[in-house]
């Protein structure tokens, strides 16, 4: 187990967990020339566009950190990285966020269609649950551990979660100057939009683990802890990130009236923040051993990632 105690550790900890992640979604999606072709191609272009699959790597590092193994997990927590991907789609969509690049390419409206990238959203979607509940595909994995997953998955992706995080974030497009805005409407879209999936994934990991109740909540407040820094952090990229790293065109929240954490309190608050934020999820888990060590040094990595 790495300990990940220097950059380099943690740089070859994500590479490995990454590549490991990308073999399990590339042997479970149907190929690019099963019909219908272009839909499967669709799903294989965003899916395939280098992301950073941080939510299932985050779900084997709290595996890791109660002591559990992630390489039978594999395609459970891959399957969260179908829900995240299926949200990017949808999110970048004309009558959402109407954007032309994501993951360093062209948007999958822009490449393949409107019709095309919603029913690629809606199948990766799909194709999270059945690879979920494929009994042989995760027949290592007990049916009622399987069963808590599909369940926390579904909440947080949902209306109590993140397309009800979505659906704020649109709903608040354009109050920017016309009325108050109070940071607990704002911290609601970004805990719901981004926070709840990056929290259901740790909580997935530590539902694999069979964490004991004490260790699942600590782990559920470095989630929501970790989630809410992840999208603030989001939002400084858009002002100070740029194009070529983030693979996302950048300053453009501004264009849209975005309800940021900058535009509410401030850059260098929002910054303040998100530190603030990963100290109270490492020190969540600070009674853990080294097996969570991974855990901390993505907490860390959370705000100091560039993409
Ligand atoms: C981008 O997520 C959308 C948000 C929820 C902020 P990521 O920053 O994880 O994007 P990828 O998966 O690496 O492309
Ligand atoms: C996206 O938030 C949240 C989800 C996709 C659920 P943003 O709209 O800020 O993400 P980017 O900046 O387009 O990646
Ligand atoms: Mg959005
Ligand atoms: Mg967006
Ligand atoms: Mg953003």
């Amino acid at each position: 187990m790495l300990k990940t105690r220097t950059e380099q550790e943690l740089k070859r900890y994500l590479e490995d967990r990454r590549v490991r992640i990308d073999r399990t979604l590339e042997t479970y999606l149907p190929s690019a020339t099963t019909i219908p072709t272009r839909l499967h191609e669709a799903m294989r272009y965003s899916l395939f566009a280098g992301g950073k699959r941080i939510r299932p790597i985050l779900a084997i590092a709290a595996l890791e950190s109660v002591g559990g193994n992630g390489e039978e997990a594999l395609p459970v927590v891959s399957a969260i990285e179908l829900v995240h991907t299926y949200s990017l789609i949808h999110d970048d969509l004309p009558a959402m966020d109407d954007d032309d690049t994501r993951r360093g390419r062209l948007t999958s409206h822009k490449k393949f269609g409107e019709a095309a990238a919603i029913l690629a959203g809606d199948a990766l979607l799909t194709a999270a649950f059945a690879m979920l509940s494929d009994r042989d595909l995760n027949r290592t994995i007990p049916p009622a551990i399987l069963l808590s997953v599909i369940d926390e998955l579904g909440r947080a992706a949902g209306s109590l979660g993140m397309v009800g995080g979505q659906f704020a974030d649109i709903a608040s497009e354009g109050m920017i100057g016309t009325q108050t805005i109070s940071e607990e409407t704002l911290q609601y879209v970004h805990s719901h939009k981004t926070g709840s999936l990056i929290c259901a994934a740790v909580r997935i990991g530590a539902l694999l683990g069979v964490a004991g109740p004490d260790a699942l909540s600590s782990l559920t407040v470095y989630g929501e802890k970790a989630g809410l820094a992840f999208q603030v952090a989001d939002d400084i990229l858009d002002l100070e990130g740029t194009e070529k790293e983030t693979g996302k065109r950048v300053r453009k929240d501004g264009a849209h009236k975005k309800l940021t954490y900058p535009v509410i309190v401030g850059l260098a608050e929002s910054k303040r923040l998100a530190d603030q934020l990963i100290r109270e999820g490492l020190e969540a888990v600070s009674s853990f051993g080294v097996e969570a060590d991974p855990l901390r040094a993505i907490a860390r990595y959370i705000v100091e990632r560039k993409s």
